[in-house]
């Protein structure tokens, strides 16, 4: 079994993070989203990782490595322009050769292990009926964002449509996908969507509609799309949610922790109260300030004077004199400073190296 991690696209609903970095590099909880990822298919048991990349190859590239880190190998697959799911596994083909294989999108989260996931497909692959799929459903309350699928009286997927208008039910598609190497034949056999894409939804159709066997299995903890702000915040507190305490920087004795809180080595913490679940990352400084439940503040971070509440606050960003900023997400190496002394609470999401004064 291997793993296809999909780390390309536009990742235009997190401008302007995005503009400049991958949207699976932003953080939740202080590790990039694409880490939860590679970290389930390595509990999974999956050794062989591709990972396509984009336009932000470079970046991921990097920060990923060779896969070493996370006791995997990761091949790199390069794609010109995001051209949709299916396309990903076509360019993929190579590397996949005729093995059996998890597609997993790089900018989801689940909380569930997906272990047993992966496990009851091979055992099905074994079984009487060998599925060439298997799907993963959740309900959703807001289907029409999704892919969503239609079951019949037996539970079995008849029907899957992509983003409708008029959604048939609100059972959507999450973003890990199981395929033997039928896929291969179905991802050049469609066409490309209205939205110029090759759709893996219309793909998992094709093999639906030639008489092949797609197992479902519906999600039972929480999953989360992260491609926009409130998402992203939403999966940074039920990350933190799971935190145990850990002080490895300094905190003075002027300063108060209370919950669940990390303090990572070389962090400081003076004059200030933490409230948890709170990550504070290696290096940062907080000086004089609040920092509330929810709130992760990257590597090397400098808050002074401000208070802080369920924010992602990317590496290296300096917040100066802000009463309090709250449900926002900070680039990294930005500067938010207030110059005039009036009180005002600020919601923000500001991208990489922007200098915000507020008034
Ligand atoms: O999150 C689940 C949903 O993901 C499913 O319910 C939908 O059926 C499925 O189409 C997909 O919808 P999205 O519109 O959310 O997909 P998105 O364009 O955000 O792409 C998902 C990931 O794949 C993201 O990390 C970017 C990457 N990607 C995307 C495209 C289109 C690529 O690497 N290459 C691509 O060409």
């Amino acid at each position: 079994m291997k793993a296809l991690i999909l780390a390309g696209g536009a990742g235009t609903r997190l401008r302007p993070i995005t503009h400049t970095s991958a949207k699976q590099l932003v953080p939740v909880a202080n590790k990039p989203i694409l880490f939860y990822g590679i970290e389930a298919m390595a509990a999974a048991g999956i050794k062989e990782i591709g990972i396509i990349v984009g336009d932000t190859r470079a970046e991921v590239m990097s920060t990923v490595g060779d896969g070493g880190q996370f006791g995997v190998a990761v091949t790199y697959i390069p794609q010109d322009a995001p051209l949709g799911l299916a396309h990903c596994v076509l360019i993929a083909e190579e590397f996949l050769g005729a093995d059996d294989f998890v597609m997993y999108l790089g900018d989801n989260l689940l909380e569930q292990d997906l272990s047993a996931f992966v496990h009851a497909f091979e055992t099905a692959r074994n079984g009487a009926e060998p599925p060439t799929a298997q799907i993963l459903l959740k309900q959703v309350p807001d289907p029409h964002r999704f892919g969503i699928a239609t079951l019949d009286a037996n539970g079995n997927v008849v029907h899957l449509v992509e983003k409708p208008a008029d959604p048939p039910s609100n059972l959507a598609l999450v973003g890990v996908y199981l395929f033997d190497k039928t896929i291969h034949t179905a991802v050049a056999s469609i066409e490309p969507s209205p939205r110029g894409e090759l759709e893996i939804t219309d793909a998992i159709q094709w093999l639906i509609d030639q008489g092949y066997r797609v197992r479902t299995e519906l999600l039972s903890g929480w999953w989360i799309d992260t491609g926009k702000l409130t998402p992203l915040l939403e999966a940074n507190r039920l990350l933190l949610e799971k935190i145990e305490t850990r002080l490895d920087g300094s905190v003075d004795e002027a300063s108060a922790i209370d919950g669940r809180v990390i303090v990572e080595a070389g962090a400081v913490v003076i004059n200030s109260t933490i409230r948890g679940p709170v990550a504070i990352g290696a290096g940062a400084r907080i000086v004089d300030s609040f920092i509330g439940p929810f709130s992760a503040i990257g590597d090397d971070c400098i808050i002074t004077n401000s208070e802080v509440e369920h924010s992602v606050i990317m590496a290296r960003s300096t917040i100066t004199d802000i009463p309090r900023l709250e449900d926002s997400l900070i680039g990294r190496e930005a500067v938010v400073v207030r110059t005039q002394k009036r009180p005002r609470a600020a919601r923000l999401m500001i991208g990489d190296h922007c200098q915000i004064d507020v008034e």
